[in-house]
């Protein structure tokens, strides 16, 4: 399928953001460590939390999915063979290998799946896990893990701060023996919300939201009802959105702006208000040009935000450059851009953005997640219609886009 955009037009109106994907995989693999349910509110309705579902309720999870509310029960949960087709399809399944070590002390899972954004190893998770007592075998298509005795806590120094080997550490460190620490860690707010889920299951970790974690392990941890924040990253792409077609559009949400993207936004020429449970957004006139943007982990510009600046970059007052040092993949959507007229040359991990463009719409194609949703905001920029293909990937990640984008005053359709 395709979402097909008219774009061109100023933006206005009211939508409600979101809950975070990003947060809400981990707890989910979080949640097979606590005894009893787990209920989770807020929850997004998207592609990748309804493959998660799958996989555990493959496994004997009990899961019921209602209105936003996750409800997870896992007593049955008796497998440690994690190789369905739609493990595959998910970078997120991985965060089940830390639970499962934790909870069984042995699990053999197939490698994550995930967009196509770079080559995604797991290097450090497996390296962090060995050092916590587990024999891997690595196979061709799954990892054979187990621990002679109970996964022990361990000293890791992590040799970047990724955010789902932090995860994984920490789930499998919560119920582990003794203690771990982990340095280098991944400062995001998703790694501190799934730290202030386990703690207040009952784990014991300090230092969430520093590069250095501490987690004692525990016996047990039980079951809690939890609500997800709101999606910074769905934030950030309605802001990008709004950047790029210009006007004033009401975000239901609290405040998602990290500082460096509030920098950004307030550079480009974008202003907001900030109320109790909203957040107002606003940009009129011309978008200004960043001299120098790179992107890089926690606090540093986020590299999913970098695939929602470019579009809108194409329209700015002057030359910007970009520069991507997280994952080697995402200026594969530059061709994509390209032909709806975007002036932007790429060596190397290095963008260099030339505007002023006028964008025309285009036939195009998502090649990862926020590639789609950078696509997105460049056909709404666009004169004319544009199809943007692989709707699927943008599916794994924001809910309603289509009935969003149209709430906005941007025709949208699927065909
Ligand atoms: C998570 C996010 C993703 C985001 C990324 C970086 C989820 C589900 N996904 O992905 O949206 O873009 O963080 O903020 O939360 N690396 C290794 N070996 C490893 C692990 C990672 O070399 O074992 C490298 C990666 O190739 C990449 C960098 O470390 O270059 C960061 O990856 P990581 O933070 O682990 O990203 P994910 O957790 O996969």
């Amino acid at each position: 399928m395709a979402i097909e955009v008219c774009g061109g037009q100023k933006l206005s109106g009211e939508i409600r953001v979101q809950g975070s994907k990003n947060a809400v995989l981990p707890l989910m693999a979080a949640s097979l460590l606590c005894e009893g349910r787990t209920v989770i509110d807020n929850c997004p309705q998207i592609s990748d939390v309804q493959a998660m579902q799958e996989v555990m309720q493959g496994l004997g999870s009990r899961i019921t999915f209602e209105k936003h509310s996750l409800c997870m029960d896992h007593s049955h949960f008796e497998r440690c063979c994690i190789c369905q087709d739609k493990v595959r399809e998910l970078r997120a399944s991985i965060l089940l290998m830390g639970s499962c070590l934790a909870r069984f002390g042995e699990v053999t899972i197939a490698y994550p799946g995930g967009c196509s954004i770079g080559k995604r190893p797991i290097d450090f998770h497996i390296q962090a896990f060995r050092q916590m007592g587990v024999t891997i075998e690595e196979e061709e298509d799954r990892l054979c893990c187990h621990c002679e005795k109970k996964i022990h806590g361990a000293d890791i120094i992590l040799p970047f701060p990724s955010v789902g080997a932090t995860e994984n550490i920490i789930l499998a460190a919560v119920l582990a023996k003794g203690e771990t620490t982990i340095q280098n860690a991944a400062r995001e707010p998703e790694v501190v919300e799934l730290c202030c889920f386990l703690r207040q299951a009952g784990a014991h970790i300090a230092g969430e939201g520093t590069s250095r974690i501490r987690v004692k392990g525990q016996k047990k941890l039980h079951g809690i009802p939890w609500r997800v924040r709101g999606d910074r990253i769905v934030f950030l792409t309605f802001a990008m959105l709004i950047a790029g077609c210009g006007g004033e559009v009401t975000l239901l949400t609290e405040d998602l702006f990290s500082e460096k993207e509030r920098a950004v936004w307030h550079h480009i020429g974008g202003d907001e208000e900030i109320r109790e449970r909203a957040v107002i957004l606003h940009k009129t006139g011309a978008i200004q040009p960043i001299r120098y943007l790179n992107t890089g982990p926690y606090p540093e510009f986020p590299t999913d935000g970098q695939s929602l600046l470019l579009p809108v970059l194409t329209k700015a007052n002057g030359v910007s450059t970009i520069e991507e040092r997280v994952f080697e993949n995402r200026f594969h959507m530059i061709g994509q851009l390209q032909k709806m007229g975007a002036n932007i040359d790429s060596v190397s991990n290095r963008a260099r953005i030339t505007g002023v463009t006028r964008l025309h719409g285009a036939d195009v194609v998502a090649q990862d997640l926020r590639s789609g949703a950078g696509l997105l905001i460049a056909a709404a920029m666009a004169d004319g219609t544009s199809s943007i293909k692989n709707e699927e990937y943008i599916q794994r990640g924001y809910e309603d886009i289509v009935d969003n984008l149209n709430h906005l005053g941007i025709r949208a359709r699927y065909c």
